[in-house]
């Protein structure tokens, strides 16, 4: 196992992209490709959006996020972008290796899938796949041989069982597998609330995310239903206005403005409006550049990045499958001749 880093992370194409996913996940790698010293690699992560939905819709969707990676700044030249599905057979090698570590009760215990059984669903309904996210999305990583991961909060515990099973592979087999770090925008993980301050924001409830590709009329009318706070008192939902304002602010002299409005409004005074207006047009400008990027890039530049991206990721991925086997002893039947 090498010193080598490698930062990798990956984004469902279950339907449009928000804010949220761009703070969480592209705008981390965006930016880490001018100082990181190691391999980047972010990749569509189609195989996870089957779990809860139909092949078609994966499809329709999984060339628009490799295009939104693109168009928020992720360079194929610096970067690997690549396809899940591309590498499925060393992924899905690498997951039932990781299969016979993990215990059923332990998947139960993540409290993602908690989170679902919370919300109505029981071992009826919920599918072995979705019992199995968490080890496929381990897999993902080791395959990768990833070091960091950056992702936001809401994937913390995924990342924690990633670390748990490799710990324990490792143990039982030796270093076979590197062991991955979480990686955030801020100390405390990044959790962008939805707008109205319910959850986090996510694509399952629309009018309170703000999507990549949300026309400024739409957004300006989204920020202004958001949920803010009284004169002088703090909110997790105003909080979490002020990190995303504060991560699309694009020069010092909006970074001062943003914390002008901070401190005024702790202050007792009446600045909400004023705040709201600022917010919107931080989004509007940042989405303003993003989609002109998107629309200037065609499906056959998206092709043509995802095949040599994917060609570079199944090598790796099946280097560490095979690293995997070795360490096991499992041997293939050509194994007894030699
Ligand atoms: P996904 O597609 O749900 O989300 C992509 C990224 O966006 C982040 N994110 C958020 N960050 C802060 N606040 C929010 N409200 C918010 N909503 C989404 C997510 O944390 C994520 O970083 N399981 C992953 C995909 C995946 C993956 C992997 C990631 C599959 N295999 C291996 C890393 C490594 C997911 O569902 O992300």
């Amino acid at each position: 196992v090498s010193e080598v880093r490698r930062a990798m992370t990956g984004i469902r194409p279950t339907g449009d992209l928000t804010i949220a996913n761009y703070l969480g996940a592209m705008k981390p790698i965006a930016d880490m490709q001018e100082t990181y010293g190691g391999d980047i690699s972010i990749f569509v992560a189609d195989l996870h959006g089957l779990t809860d939905q139909e092949p078609d819709v994966v499809n329709v969707h999984r060339l628009g996020t490799g295009r939104s990676l693109i168009a928020a700044g992720v360079n194929p030249e610096r970067s690997t972008i690549y396809l899940q599905s591309e590498l499925k057979a060393p992924t899905e090698g690498v997951a039932s290796i990781l299969d016979r570590h993990t215990t059923v009760a332990e998947l139960l215990r993540i409290p993602t899938l908690k989170e679902k059984i919370r919300h109505g669903m029981g071992p009826e309904s919920a599918s072995a796949a979705l019992l199995r996210y968490p080890i496929l999305m381990a897999a993902d990583i080791i395959v990768q041989d990833a070091t960091d991961v950056p992702v936001g909060e809401d994937q913390r515990p995924h990342i924690e069982f990633a670390r748990d099973v490799t710990d324990r592979f490792n143990s039982e087999y030796g270093d076979t597998f590197v062991k991955p770090t979480m990686m955030t925008a801020v100390p405390e993980g990044l959790r962008i609330l939805a707008l109205n301050g319910h959850g986090k924001m996510s694509k399952s409830v629309p009018n309170s995310a703000i999507f990549l590709n949300d026309p400024p009329s739409e957004v300006d009318q989204k920020i202004k239903r958001a949920a803010t706070a009284n004169p002088g008192a703090m909110t997790d939902v105003l909080e979490s206005h002020f990190t995303l304002t504060e991560a699309l602010c694009k020069t010092q002299e909006d970074i001062k403005i943003l914390e002008g409005l901070k401190t005024a409004h702790l202050d007792g005074g009446k600045v909400m409006h004023g705040f709201k207006t600022f917010m919107a047009a931080m989004v509007n400008s940042f989405l303003e550049d993003f989609q002109e990027r998107y629309y200037n890039i065609s499906d056959r530049e998206v092709v043509r990045t995802l095949t040599e991206g994917s060609d570079r990721a199944a090598e790796r991925a099946n280097q560490v499958l095979h690293r995997a086997e070795r360490a096991m002893g499992h041997v293939s039947l050509r194994d007894y001749l030699n």
